[in-house]
């Protein structure tokens, strides 16, 4: 795991998070994610998510948590009592497109011979021949690797015997599409479904409130800065990161508000999935600036039109 040089809250990333002292909530998810992997055999699990929801931190948390190091102060850690083996795989990666350099991949995350052949049903065997201590893959954008034409119905039937019989491994999925849709897909490309027995199906959704209160508290907003965000962000990690950041780098006053919605609106996918449109519009006049905010609710079906943050 890479250093962590730049502040704690707000990631000054955009990048997936890595470090878990900046991973903030998800405690039901990891819950039923870790209850997964108490006991052998280990189960599997799939966490869907939309664009940026955040998916590959949630991945990224799940492998470097057990690292004590540089975490928050009380940040639970003590998920699992065992040592185990974590190989992270994103089916974005070229390396990920063809089953022998696939499980190259695995069995040098693994440490285990990865050079004794070109066939990869024999790479294949020397990874089920060596899986000795609890080891969990975790696979960021399965759809992606459903999809790969190298990646094959052989290829997929082996994943699914390794997930069924192999106790010692399991499997998490990501993806930004649901259990059902991707059966759907599988069948649609004629491929085993990529998902075996599901022991727990997890929605990424907005952090609760507690946890979004959690993420501000590490910060040295006002009360009534963090109300405004908490509000507006509707609760999505990468938004509360955004709204965080722009306040702490604006100057005084309310401009950075303005600049903040007009920044989540590029986040559509996430704001549409509680069906509340956001429309800012800012007036400026010899007497100073208006802002207008329009928020449509297409789940409630309200209208709502607000004049705010007027600075005359
Ligand atoms: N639990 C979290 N705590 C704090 N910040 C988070 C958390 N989860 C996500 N983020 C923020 O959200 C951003 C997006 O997260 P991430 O890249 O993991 O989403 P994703 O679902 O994998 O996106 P994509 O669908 O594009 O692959 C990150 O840059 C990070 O700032
Ligand atoms: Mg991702």
């Amino acid at each position: 795991m890479p250093d962590n040089d730049g502040p704690l809250v707000p990631a000054t990333t955009m990048r997936p998070i890595i470090h878990p002292a900046q991973f903030f909530g998800r405690e039901d998810q990891l819950e039923i994610i870790f209850a997964a992997w108490k006991r052998v055999p280990l189960e599997h699990v799939i966490a869907v998510g939309l664009k940026r929801s955040g998916k590959t931190s949630l991945l990224n948390y799940l492998r470097f948590i057990h690292n004590k190091k540089k975490l928050r102060d009380r940040q639970r850690h003590d998920w699992i009592k065992q040592e185990y083996n974590w190989v992270f795989v994103d089916f974005e990666n070229v390396r990920m497109r063809r089953p022998e350099s696939f499980l190259r991949y695995v069995l040098k995350e693994l440490q285990l011979p990865n050079d004794k052949s070109d066939d990869w049903t024999e790479l294949a065997e020397i990874l089920e021949d060596n899986i000795e201590k609890p080891t969990v893959i975790l696979r960021d954008n399965i759809e992606i690797g459903l999809q790969l034409p190298d990646l094959d119905e052989q290829f997929w039937g082996h994943m699914r015997y390794l997930g069924n019989h192999v106790s010692e491994l399991g499997f998490c999925v990501t993806s930004r599409h649901s259990l059902d849709e991707l059966e759907k897909l599988a069948e649609e490309l004629d491929k085993p479904s990529p998902l075996i027995n599901v022991f727990g199906d997890i929605k990424l959704g907005p952090l609760t409130e507690a946890e979004a209160r959690e993420l501000l508290g590490c910060t040295s907003l006002s009360k009534a800065d963090a109300e405004w965000i908490i509000e507006n962000s509707q609760r999505w990690p990468v938004l509360l990161q955004e709204l965080c950041r722009i306040r702490l780098e604006s100057e005084e006053g309310e401009d950075w508000k303005k600049e903040g919605l007009e920044k989540i609106e590029r986040y559509p996918d996430l704001l549409d999935s509680k069906g509340v449109q956001t429309l800012v519009w800012q007036d400026s006049n010899f007497r100073g600036v208006q802002t207008l905010v329009w928020q449509k609710s297409n789940f409630r079906g309200v209208q709502t039109l607000v004049w705010q943050d007027s600075k005359l």
